[in-house]
C-alpha cells in the first residue's frame, strides 16, 4: 500500500480542520440558536460546551486518527479493536456519507445566489410584485430552490469542484485550498463585521446578542447548546479521524483542538456581530431568523436596502459558498480515504467511486425539496430526513462510543502517549481530559441522544 499522505505544515493542517468545522452551522445556525435563546446566555452556555466537552471529543477523534493511521473503520482495526468498534466507525463513515448527500445541495444553493448576485437576478422585481422585499425573496428561494434545473446544476457544479479538489490529493488539493480559502473566509468576515458595526441599530443589534437573557436558559436550551457545539466542531462523523490520520508526528494535538475550536467559535461569534445590527436595523427581528430564512430572505432584503446591493451580496454569498465547499470536501475525504485504505483503490478511482453516486443521491435529495416532496419518510421529507438522521441521531452515537472506546477499551496508555507526543511534551491535561472523556463526555451526549429518538 502506497506511503499514507501528510499534511505540509502546521498551518495548512489547522486550515483544513477549520475549514471542515466552519460551515452553515456557524454561519445560519447559530446566530439562530442565538436568537432564539437569549442572546448571549445561549453564547456563554455554548461557549462552556465547546471547550469543557467539544475539545475533549475532538482530542480523543485526533488521538483515535493519528494512532490508527487510517480511514473511519481501519484506525479501530489497526488498534487491535473488536469488530464491533469497525462497526462504530462505519456508521460515522455512513453518517459522513447521508450528509454529503444534501450538504451538496445546499452548498448548491449557495453557489446559485452568489451567481443571482453577481449578475443582479436576485434583485429583480418578480412577477406581480408588490414592492414587498420579504415577499419577493420568498418566492425567489421557492424558485431556485424547488424549481427546474436550477438547483441541480448548482449541486452539479459543487460535485464537480470536490472532484477536481479531491484529486488533487490531501497536500495539493484540500491543504492548498484551505490555504488560499481560509484567509479570504476571514478576510471577508472582517469586512462585514465593520460594515455592520456601521449601521444606525448596530447598538441595539449588540446589546441584545451581548447581553444574557438567563430566564431563556432550559435544560432543552443546554441540549440545543451542546448539538449545536458537535455539529459546529464536525464531531463525530469521521472527519477528524481521517483528518488526523494525515497529521505528522510532532503536531499537539490539544493546541491544535484548542486552535481549531477557538476559531470555530470566533466564526460564531462574528456572525453574530454581522447578523444581530442588520438584523435591528432594518427591523427583521422573529421569524426571519429562522435557518435558511436568515440567509436566503433576510439577508437579501438587508443588501436591498443598503448601496452597493450587489457587491455586497455578491461578498457574502461567497463567504458562504467557501464555508460550505470546505465542509463539503471534508466530508468527500471521509468516504474517498475509507476506500483507499480499506479496499487498496487508488486515488483517482476512490474519489469517482466516491462521488459520481452523488449525482443520482444528491439530486433525489434536491428533487425532495420540490417535485419529490410528497415522498415522505416517518413524517418528513427525503432532505430532512437525513438530516435528522445523520446530524441528531448518528452523529451523538458515534461521538458517544468513541469516547467510550478511548476512555475504556483503547490500548493502555494510548491516549496519554498521543497527547504527550510520546513523552516528548507536558500531559498536564491528560487528567481531567481522561476523566471527561470517560464519565462527563458519554453521559452528556446520552442526555442529547435521548429526546432525539422519543
Ligand atoms: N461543521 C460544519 C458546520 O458548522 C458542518 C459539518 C457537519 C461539516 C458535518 C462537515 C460535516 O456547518
Amino acid at each position: 500500500m502506497s506511503k499514507k499522505p501528510q499534511f505540509a505544515s502546521k498551518i495548512g493542517l489547522i486550515a483544513a480542520t477549520v475549514g471542515s468545522a466552519v460551515g452553515l452551522g456557524n454561519v445560519w445556525r447559530f446566530p439562530a440558536e442565538a436568537q432564539a435563546n437569549g442572546g448571549a446566555a445561549f453564547l456563554i452556555i455554548y461557549i462552556l460546551c465547546v471547550f469543557l466537552l467539544g475539545v475533549p471529543v475532538m482530542v480523543t477523534e485526533f488521538a483515535l486518527g493519528r494512532s490508527g493511521r487510517s480511514d473511519a473503520v481501519g484506525s479501530f482495526k489497526n488498534l487491535g479493536a473488536k469488530k464491533f468498534w469497525w462497526g462504530v466507525g462505519g456508521l460515522a463513515i455512513l453518517a459522513s456519507y447521508m450528509i454529503l448527500w444534501f450538504y451538496m445541495v445546499v452548498a448548491g444553493w449557495t453557489f446559485e445566489y452568489l451567481w443571482q448576485s453577481a449578475t443582479g437576478a436576485l434583485y429583480s422585481p418578480v412577477a406581480g410584485d408588490s414592492g414587498d422585499l420579504s415577499a419577493r425573496f420568498a418566492i425567489k428561494m421557492k424558485e431556485f430552490i424547488t424549481q427546474g434545473w436550477n438547483p441541480l446544476i448548482n449541486t452539479y457544479i459543487i460535485i464537480v469542484l470536490n472532484i477536481a479538489v479531491l484529486i488533487g490529493g490531501v497536500q495539493k488539493g484540500i491543504e492548498r485550498l484551505s490555504n488560499v480559502l481560509m484567509p479570504l473566509l476571514f478576510l471577508i468576515l472582517v469586512i462585514f463585521c465593520c460594515v455592520s458595526l456601521s449601521l444606525p441599530g448596530a447598538p441595539e443589534g449588540l446589546e441584545f446578542f451581548l447581553s444574557p437573557d438567563f430566564s431563556k436558559i432550559t435544560p432543552g436550551v443546554m441540549l440545543n447548546a451542546l448539538g449545536q457545539a458537535f455539529f459546529s466542531l464536525s464531531l463525530g462523523m469521521g472527519i477528524l479521524v481521517t483528518y488526523s490520520s494525515y497529521f505528522p508526528k510532532n503536531t499537539r494535538l490539544t493546541r491544535t483542538a484548542v486552535t481549531v475550536s477557538l476559531l470555530d467559535l470566533l466564526v460564531a461569534v462574528m456572525m453574530g456581530i454581522i447578523i444581530f445590527p442588520a438584523v435591528t436595523t432594518f427591523h427583521l427581528e422573529g421569524e426571519g431568523m429562522r435557518g435558511a430564512t436568515l440567509v436566503f430572505i433576510t439577508l437579501p432584503e438587508v443588501f436591498a436596502q443598503m448601496d452597493w446591493t450587489r457587491f455586497w451580496s455578491s461578498l457574502f454569498f461567497l463567504l458562504l459558498t467557501v464555508a460550505a465547499v470546505t465542509s463539503t470536501i471534508s466530508l468527500a475525504e471521509v468516504i474517498v480515504a475509507f476506500l483507499q485504505d480499506r479496499f487498496g483503490f487508488a486515488r483517482l478511482k476512490a474519489v469517482f467511486t466516491a462521488l459520481l453516486p452523488l449525482f443520482l443521491f444528491s439530486t433525489i435529495c434536491s428533487l425532495s425539496q420540490g417535485p419529490l416532496d410528497y415522498i415522505q419518510i416517518f413524517g418528513r421529507n427525503i432532505f430532512d430526513f437525513l438530516d435528522n438522521l445523520a446530524t441528531n441521531i448518528f452523529l451523538p452515537v458515534v461521538a458517544l462510543l468513541m469516547c467510550v472506546y478511548m476512555g475504556w477499551f483503547a490500548p493502555h496508555n494510548l491516549l496519554k502517549d498521543q497527547l504527550s507526543n510520546y513523552g516528548t511534551i507536558s500531559t498536564r491535561l491528560y487528567k481531567p481530559l481522561i476523566f471527561i472523556i470517560r464519565y462527563i463526555a458519554p453521559a452528556l451526549i446520552a442526555l442529547v441522544l435521548i429526546p432525539a429518538l422519543l
